[in-house]
């Protein structure tokens, strides 16, 4: 029997006529029922966020507060929260857990950025007829947020829209992915029982045609934060005019195995961070530059890591890669595997699919050019291409369209610096995949992969507006 949800608006539940069936995404039965936001309740959130932001603003304390039992409550209801994610993302159990752990700390860290956001002293006596003058500046919340949330973190990503904007005094509007709506209402829930006063948080579910197309239009929003595809960031921006926004997007990530590597090492770190569920991930490793001296060491190796990977059912807590988020998506990756082998490419590994389940795929002889390198696959797919030359290198690195994350192997401190330098990303790893992050730090991409950036305390400084004040003495 499915689980029937509801939306969250002004701090009460409301059913719809109309509802989205949220699937079961190993099983593909109906897990959940999730009632759908039409053109009035989408209003309803909106207006009921700009009457708690005018008219019931929160000290700092008590943002601290909430934000703080709703990291208690995430650890305390771990298992069945993390449960929700595997039901309705088909993501792994032991990962599901972590991101419950990883929302736990993302609104932890923002209950604690609430009690720091302050403005600073500005010297403007320093200017000649400015005596008797005394300036500093406030953080003001911006308003309305109107939040945008994707599949593939349906918990952690929400969790780093939500926490900052409560954090900095604002009230949002969230609309989640309607293939993962239940972890963003059963948040909505801990909100609701950690005594957030009404208005401040609401939920609409539907699809970003009618849901997404309908906030985008609301001039009452005053910031939006989205995390999706390129095309639907784009939009975004040129349909929202002079509002404030934040972009996480799309990417391709590369790493690079220099000739001084530990192999070894790269390989089994680069093995696990290339599928973690399912390779669905922004900053998952796509683009393998492998130095040509070490191409076959760091192949078998590469090869072999992957052999340790379990794969399948996604509940079996020992699963390291499940099935993507829809048989559609899946045949989509298998496509442009297939259109890559057409095109020369060789398939190292995987490359097989059963409904929404893709093999762990590596492809070899691929060039610039085949979708599998130069766009963002977002499936378990891998390239390696070898490389001489580490500038030659980073030169085809950087003929991305993105840059969100990338990182090299190496033991040698010049090419390590060199290369972060170098490299057009928001984020760079030494030693490390591109897909390493920690909730506290910022987290955001160059070119196509977007701009702003999330990490509590960042997403606080882009949700907020910098007010200045200056008193005349002279008075
Ligand atoms: C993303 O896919 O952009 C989020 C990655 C993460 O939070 O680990």
């Amino acid at each position: 029997m499915a689980e029937e949800y509801q939306l969250y608006i002004d701090g009460e539940w409301v059913s719809t006529a109309e509802q989205i069936e949220v699937l079961n995404k190993y099983t593909q039965d109906t897990y959940a029922k999730v009632s759908k936001a039409s053109e009035t309740e989408v209003d309803q959130a909106v207006t009921a966020a700009e009457q708690a932001y005018k008219n019931n603003a929160m000290s700092p304390y008590e943002r601290f507060e909430i934000l703080k039992r709703v990291s208690e409550l995430l650890v305390e209801n771990k298992e069945t929260l993390a449960q929700v994610i595997t039901m309705e993302a088909g993501k792994p159990l032991k990962q599901a857990r972590t991101e419950i752990e990883r929302a736990a700390l993302t609104f932890e860290v923002s209950a604690e950025e609430a009690k720091r956001i302050h403005g600073e002293g500005v010297p403007v006596e320093a200017a000649p007829g400015s005596e008797n003058r005394m300036a500093f500046t406030i953080r003001v919340p911006v308003g309305v947020v109107g939040a945008i949330s994707p599949f593939n973190f349906p918990m952690n990503l929400v969790a780093h829209k939500i926490g900052p904007a409560i954090a900095s005094g604002n009230a949002v509007v969230l609309k989640p992915a309607s293939k993962t709506p239940v972890s963003a209402i059963k948040l909505a829930e801990l909100f609701h029982k950690a005594g957030l006063p009404k208005g401040f948080f609401n939920v609409v579910v539907g699809s970003g045609s009618t849901v997404g197309n309908q906030m985008m239009k609301d001039s009452r929003i005053s910031l939006y934060t989205f995390t999706g595809s390129a095309e639907v960031g784009l939009k975004l921006k040129q349909e929202t005019g002079m509002n404030k926004l934040i972009l996480e997007l799309g990417n391709n990530s590369p790493v690079i195995i220099d000739k001084e590597a530990d192999v070894a090492a790269a390989a089994k770190n680069t093995a696990a961070k290339s599928f973690a569920f399912a390779g669905q991930v922004c900053i998952s490793v796509q683009r393998l530059y492998v130095h040509e001296e070490v191409q076959e060491e760091f192949q078998q190796a590469f090869l072999e890591a992957i052999k340790d990977l379990k794969i399948g059912d996604p509940n079996d807590p020992e699963t390291d890669v499940g099935p993507m988020i829809g048989e559609d998506e899946a045949k989509r990756a298998e496509e442009w595997i297939e259109e890559a082998k057409q095109a020369g490419a060789k398939i190292l590994h995987g490359g097989t699919r059963k409904e929404a389940l893709l093999q762990p795929t590596v492809l070899t002889d691929v060039t610039h050019d085949m979708k599998v390198v130069c766009e963002e696959v977002f499936a378990p797919v891998v390239t390696l291409i070898p490389f001489s030359d580490i500038k030659d290198c980073i030169e085809e690195v950087n003929q991305s369209p993105y840059g969100l994350q990338g990182g090299i192997f190496t033991q040698n401190i010049d090419t390590a610096f060199y290369a972060a330098k170098k490299v057009q990303v928001g984020g760079f790893m030494i030693n490390d995949a591109s897909q390493y992050r920690v909730d506290l730090m910022p987290y955001g991409g160059v070119k196509g992969s977007g701009w702003g950036k999330e990490g509590p305390k960042y997403s606080i400084e882009e949700m907020t507006e910098e007010r200045l004040v200056v008193m005349n003495l002279n008075q």
